[in-house]
């Protein structure tokens, strides 16, 4: 149920080199050395898991509209890359099983975020076991987290074993119930929102405090000194160089 985690988190890839959750950000976090990395899974509309953060393509595609209104093939037709920039024209907002087949040969841990349209969260859930349950090789590099509790609770009934983390903003009052409700086994929080008491308190239950997004060497140092026990960051690199 528990998995070692690695200090730093690529997110969504490393997503301040490359176009976040895209193949190339997936490949250039592993040419850097990062031993995790967190992608954003959502589903089309036909039911296949995407690495996706938005709702919309809009920000990040030269598409337009809702992810889940798309096919996996019209979503694959879109231009993830340009955005970011030009020499990465081209690049596609992968299926999930891409991602799990090009990390499948690598020592790293995958956080894979299950991000839910509101009232899209059984299918989303659903569409992420499913291909999970088919790379089952894979599976014990993996850990899940949601800020949708009820994709968690959701994902849990069918797949119980993976380690699951609960993705908050602020921390709520009854974290250590709400821990126990869904269970997980971390929590994730907005990095302003760390004190050394609920890293201490999230410990002393032997959960893992795991904070986003962090891009500067000495918030991350300060971090970890107050008990974080992993950031994610877009420039993996960096931290790692430094830490
Ligand atoms: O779990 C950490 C982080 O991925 C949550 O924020 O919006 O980047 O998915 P976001
Ligand atoms: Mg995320």
């Amino acid at each position: 149920m528990s998995l070692y985690l690695p200090k730093i988190i690529g997110h969504r890839g490393a997503s301040g080199h490359a176009p976040e959750n895209t193949l190339a950000s997936i490949q250039c976090a592993l040419d850097l050395g990062t031993q995790a990395i967190e992608i954003d899974a959502t589903v089309s509309q036909d039911g296949i898991a995407m690495v996706m953060h938005d709702f919309n393509v809009d920000r990040t595609t030269d598409g337009h509209g809702p992810l889940i209104l798309k096919s996996a093939a019209d979503i694959q037709g879109l231009d993830a890359g340009s955005t970011f920039d030009e020499k990465f024209k081209g690049e596609r907002i992968p299926k999930l099983s891409e991602v799990l087949d090009l990390i499948s040969a690598h020592d790293v841990v995958l956080n894979i975020e299950i991000k839910t349209t509101l009232g899209w969260e059984e299918p989303t859930a659903r569409a992420v076991a499913k291909t999970l349950k088919s790379h089952e090789t894979v599976q014990d590099k993996i850990f899940i987290s949601s800020m949708s509790m009820l994709a968690l609770d959701i994902f849990h009934d069918l797949m119980p074993d993976l380690p699951k983390s609960m993705i908050v903003y602020a921390i709520p009052e009854n974290w250590s119930d709400r821990m126990m409700q869904h269970r997980c086994q971390s929590l994730h929080c907005y990095h302003e929102f760390v004190t050394a008491d609920l890293a201490q308190g999230l410990h002393e239950k032997d959960y893992h405090l795991n904070v986003y997004t962090v891009n500067d060497a000495t918030q991350a140092k300060a971090l970890f000194d107050l008990g974080v026990d992993a950031v994610f960051t877009d420039y993996p690199d960096k931290l790692l160089a430094a830490l």
